[in-house]
């Protein structure tokens, strides 16, 4: 094994047994502990009868149900609250491990609260909303930590709260992309690493790379780069994947509101799809920064959108914005090495009523020889996922529908002369094969033994509104405020095959508000309610840390639920518990483990947006910033067991 092998084993440890022999091994060897819920889970995942299993696999969380099998959740649940800190059960700590503007280059300045910093400290330094990350070990007490920024609150970034010059667009556009530094822990405490030899920024304006079937197609050309190939900048870098070969993977999500126009634009179907106007969201670089300005570089959207793999052992690297993946707004990308080796990334596109993909690789992961994956993702078969349902049932089957050009519909006279027009219009070629429209999809988790992944749908004010998005099996409530968790299963377990079989892990809700179906599935409670799921990930013993992004109001529909929090699930038994509550108006956001799983990081995000009062991390006075949290026990145990 050379150094990324062990790495990533001891990193990112996958399940070389065929999963479904996982499970018929689960099935034999634990049958004595399984209650009727976990042993209709096992039907479920094993592809047997759906009626079964749609009745039986979701359990109310009950004594008796902690004796499935699966992993242990060790800790005392807490309860919501509304503090401007972050709370945790008993036994556990947490300290600030990085806030935005902190400097990570030569040259840099400590984070200066009168003037939040200048475009050329901003470019040293951390981005602001610190999303999606991942931890690559370098040793038992140093790291190096990738960290997603995914936007700018201008409301701290600047002290005018406008983005009103050159230079303001220019710190905009600095503090947002992708961090890398460097940790070590000393003294029971981990430190960011000013300065070392792997840290990096990159930003709205880094050099990077188009690969795979879209790149170098006209409609990624502009006047600055005729070969459509070489692009400016990452920005809206929302959740992340990484690679069992060693890379970082970043996903472009709202990338459609940095553009605008002074001048009206003619009608164009795509633009609309993916939400690109004059008006922009607000971001304002256009009039400074005509690459932003759609009227001069009509194409230059069509360049975001992508997933990007960064290599972060080495940082004169270039990162590569992988096509094949497809474009359209990326939340994270789950990396699955299949059976039978080739590599599945399952993503979702977060929008109202968009849908669920994923990428199958046409070649096979080399575990001998980490170098031979590095294009690993430019070749291969994106699908889209259509679930089926009977009326009424929260369970069904599903088919992924291949993304390829002259099948499924995917023709020139449907608007696609070639593959390169079905990735860059992904969205599109979705509609036209048929996929379900679904509630936001945000991350997709994949177990890491069993053949089980899930995706949190965060909400959708306009399901059962709009005539596009019906209400449907995975979907099944209008203006659904609360979100849920849907879960499938390859048939057979492998992730290649077209089939599979899904089921509603949780519905969100408030058992305190609503006896209808908004009190939430059954594994919901007054202890336990939040809303709006979407981080989403396993720790290697399976269990399912979920974080919120929703309305901290605590008021109406969402009284009780206290501000933005982290939940702790089996993905078994359906017992969630609450973990951690952070600060006000905050989301959490961007899990990551050490090796040994004894510290977690994660993501405190625009901790006070829209100026309601948070002083988080630092307390007093202070203007808040998004942070990276270190979370371990007081007893040095692994997190959550
Ligand atoms: Fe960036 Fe869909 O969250
Ligand atoms: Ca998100
Ligand atoms: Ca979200």
């Amino acid at each position: 094994m050379n150094h990324f092998d062990v790495q990533d084993q001891a990193n990112h440890p996958r399940c070389e047994t065929p999963a479904i022999q996982t499970l018929i091994d689960m099935r034999l060897g634990r049958r004595q502990w399984l209650g009727a819920g976990a042993a209709g889970l096992v039907s479920f995942l094993a592809g047997e009868s759906l009626a079964q299993s749609a009745s039986s696999s979701l359990p109310p969380a009950s004594p008796s149900s902690r004796l499935a099998s699966g992993p242990r959740i060790g800790f005392q649940p807490i309860a919501a609250n509304s503090l401007d800190t972050i709370t945790l059960p008993e036994g556990y700590q947490w300290q600030t491990l990085a806030s935005w503007g902190d400097a990570i280059l030569p040259g840099g300045t400590s984070f200066d609260p009168l003037t939040r910093g200048s475009s050329v400290t901003q470019s040293l330094a951390i981005g602001d909303n610190n999303d999606g990350m991942s931890f690559f070990s370098l040793g038992p007490n140093h790291g190096v930590m990738v960290i997603n920024n995914e936007y700018a609150n201008y409301e701290y970034l600047f002290p005018g709260g406008k983005c009103q010059s050159l230079e303001d667009t220019r710190k905009a556009q600095a503090a947002h992309g992708i961090s890398v530094f460097e940790v070590r822990r000393s003294g029971g405490k981990w430190k960011l690493q000013t300065q070392a030899r792997l840290n990096r920024r990159l930003t709205a304006n880094s050099s990077l790379r188009l690969s795979g079937p879209a790149a170098g197609h006209d409609l990624l050309k502009t006047a600055s780069d005729p070969s459509g190939m070489q692009v400016l900048g990452t920005f809206n870098n929302c959740a992340n994947g990484r690679t069992p070969w060693g890379t970082y993977l970043t996903c472009e999500e709202n990338f459609n509101g940095y553009f605008g126009s002074a001048e009206a634009l003619s009608d164009n179907p795509a633009f609309n799809r993916y939400g690109i106007s004059a008006k922009g969201a607000g971001y304002n670089w256009y009039p400074f920064d005509e690459r932003f300005d759609l009227s001069k570089n009509p194409n230059e959207p069509n360049r975001h959108g992508w997933v990007v793999e960064i290599d972060p052992m080495d940082p004169t690297s270039t990162p590569i914005k992988r096509t094949a993946l497809g474009r359209f707004k990326h939340e994270n990308a789950e990396v699955v090495v299949n059976a039978d080796g080739r590599v599945v990334v399952y993503m979702g596109d977060d929008e109202k009523g968009e849908h669920v993909y994923k990428f199958v690789s046409n070649k096979k992961f080399d575990r001998k020889n980490l170098a031979n994956n590095r294009d690993l993702l430019d070749d291969g078969v994106l699908y889209v996922a259509r679930f089926s349902a009977a009326q009424g049932q929260s369970a069904g089957e599903g088919e992924w529908l291949e993304l390829t050009h002259g099948k499924n519909g995917l023709t020139e006279q449907a608007g696609f002369k070639n593959q390169a027009e079905v990735l860059i219009h992904a969205r599109m070629a979705a509609t036209v094969v048929g996929a379900t429209t679904m509630d936001r999809p945000e991350w997709v988790a994949a177990h890491p033994t069993l053949p089980q992944v899930f995706v949190t749908l965060t909400n959708n004010s306009d399901r059962g509104v709009k005539a596009n998005q019906p209400l449907n099996g995975p979907n099944p409530r209008a203006k659904n405020v609360y979100g849920q968790i849907v879960r499938w299963s390859p048939v057979n377990g492998d992730h290649t095959q077209h089939k599979f079989n899904w089921d509603i892990f949780v519905l969100a809700g408030n058992p305190s508000k609503h006896q209808d179906t908004y009190r939430g599935s059954a594994n919901i409670s007054a202890d336990n309610m939040f809303n709006s799921p979407d981080g989403l990930a396993f720790d290697r013993e399976g269990r399912m840390w979920i974080q919120t992004d929703g309305d901290y109001s605590n008021a109406k529909d969402f009284e009780g639920m206290g501000n933005n929090q982290m939940l702790c699930a089996h993905p078994i038994t359906g017992e969630i518990k609450r973990f951690m509550v952070g600060p006000v108006a905050c989301e959490i956001t961007g899990i990551a483990f050490t090796p040994d799983h004894k510290t977690m990081f994660v993501g405190i995000q625009h901790p006070g947006e829209r100026l309601i009062a948070s002083h988080f991390p630092e307390g007093g006075n202070s203007v808040p910033r998004s942070s990276v949290v270190a979370i371990t026990r007081r007893d040095g145990g692994v997190i959550g067991s």
